[in-house]
């Protein structure tokens, strides 16, 4: 088919995620239609090439087009495409690749329970919490905990953990076990003059106030990103971690670290928890753990609470959850080719150490930078905080749409960097393979990029430099 055929029959067919419905169908909005990718980089149906420094949505770790990873499922597919994991059944690449990912994870996790996205693993983290609770008798301790601007996925639960009004409204959520506390936004939220640690202790006391004011036999955990992404791309405040835990084990509130972005590699550590001596009950994983190649989500279970799941067998029979595709043999294939490519290519110091230089790279370019009030970042994720008074960080009005405008800008010179959906900021988590160089070019894109929106909001008379 030609681009504009596709584009025609896309717009009369698919159902697009998170995009205006009526002026997709009705042509009125843009419409990219990806057709092949390469290391960082992807092509469009029109030939035009981009440097994917958003690697999809923070998925493609190990860039585009890796033979390994490919080969690796066509074998999988000729030997046993597909074969179920219920009442006890496995394949050994599902084996294999749990082997690996235990291996990585941090101490004190038992067991791995496969999806096929981060928004079902959350679903089914909720369902175990909820579950545990009960086998231990405490059927009232069952609320659970997010933060505003956190994302933990979009379905009816875990629509309602993420803390963005986008995913609430006219959906009848959140659901009424679900609470929200602060994000640890400190260039947002802190008093002025606070600092890193105050702020992180006025977080924690916010967690506390709410566990009290719901009682703590009603709070059965918290869920959180070890550094928020889709909320703004916002690694915490110093101490935030520690003030939050000691608040959670104060009340025997369960955690689960939802590394969807994080894990295996994104910010330098194989896991978030590493870099934050985070100790989580449970753990989330997703996006990294197959680079995209094919849909395939974890929820790693702790010790604590797998020894109560073993309890409820006992007291209940076989556990009444369970997917078809758990376990899919293909994405599994995929999970342990992309796990050894990272491996083998050092991808986690990769972004431990081109993440450093990245950070600096975003500093040095944007800091002074009048339409910039914050640059942050940690690893291969960061992100730049478009403000309309650098000075008083108010913000642009929605309406001025500065953050999309900029991310269009980006687009202009071949560079996709992503919008976030909260506010002017616009989000960087290039393939784990980039380099220096290519690095510089992510920069050097984005400067001309900003320069441009900066010069035409100037004329325009929407904003003027101080
Ligand atoms: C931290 C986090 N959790 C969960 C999800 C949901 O994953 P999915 O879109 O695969 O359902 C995402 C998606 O971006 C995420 O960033």
């Amino acid at each position: 088919m030609d681009r504009q055929r596709l584009e025609e029959v896309d717009r009369r067919t698919v159902f697009h995620a998170s995009t205006h419905l009526k002026d997709h169908a009705s042509g009125a909005s843009f419409a990219r239609i990806i057709d092949s990718g390469s290391g960082i980089r992807v092509t469009d149906a029109s030939g035009n090439e981009f440097i994917d420094a958003f690697a999809g949505l923070y998925c493609v770790n190990v860039g585009y087009g890796r033979r390994e990873i490919t080969q690796a499922i066509q074998r999988q597919a000729e030997k046993l495409a597909y074969y179920h994991t219920y009442v006890g059944h496995s394949n050994e690449a599902v084996i294999r690749l749990s082997e690996k990912v235990m291996a990585m994870a941090p101490k004190g996790m038992s067991k791995i329970y496969y999806g096929m996205s981060g928004s079902d693993a959350n679903e089914t983290q909720i369902k175990l919490v909820w579950y545990y609770n009960n086998i231990l008798g405490r059927e009232k301790k069952k609320k659970i905990i997010s933060r505003h601007r956190g994302y933990h996925g979009s379905g009816l639960m875990t629509g309602s953990l993420t803390g963005l009004e986008v995913f609430h409204n006219a959906f009848d959520l959140p659901l009424p076990q679900v609470r929200h506390t602060v994000a640890a936004h400190h260039y947002r939220y802190a008093e002025p003059g606070m600092s890193e640690e105050a702020f992180s202790r006025f977080c924690a006391d916010e967690l506390e106030a709410l566990i009290e004011k719901e009682g703590a036999d009603s709070v059965a955990a918290f869920i959180a990103e070890p550094v928020m992404g889709t909320g703004g791309i916002i690694p915490p405040p110093k101490g935030y971690w520690e003030a939050i835990q000691a608040v959670l084990k104060q009340y025997d509130v369960l955690l689960i670290a939802d590394e969807v972005v994080t894990g295996f590699g994104r910010i330098g550590t194989s896991f978030g928890c590493e870099l934050y001596a985070i100790k989580p009950d449970l753990i989330t994983v997703a996006k990294g753990l197959t680079s995209g190649y094919l849909p395939l989500s974890g929820v790693i279970v702790g010790e604590k609470i797998w020894r109560v799941l073993e309890q409820g067998s006992e007291k209940l029979g076989p556990i009444g959850h369970g997917w078809t595709y758990s376990g899919h043999a293909l994405c599994a294939a995929a999970g342990i080719a992309n796990l050894e490519i990272i491996e083998r290519e050092r991808l986690v110091e990769n972004a431990r150490d081109t993440g450093a230089y990245f950070q600096q790279a975003m500093h040095t370019a944007f800091d002074a930078h009048p339409l910039v009030g914050e640059v942050r970042g940690v690893g291969l994720l960061a992100a730049l905080e478009f403000v309309a008074d650098k000075k008083s960080r108010q913000r642009f009005e929605p309406a001025a749409k500065v953050g999309i405008r900029i991310s269009q800008a980006c687009i202009d010179r071949g560079l996709i960097a992503r919008a976030m959906p909260h506010g002017d900021i616009l989000g960087f988590a290039p393939p784990l393979v980039i380099n220096r160089e290519q690095v510089d070019e992510v920069v050097a894109r984005t400067r001309r990029a900003v320069d441009s929106v900066a010069e035409t909001l100037e004329r325009d008379k929407v904003w003027r430099a101080a």
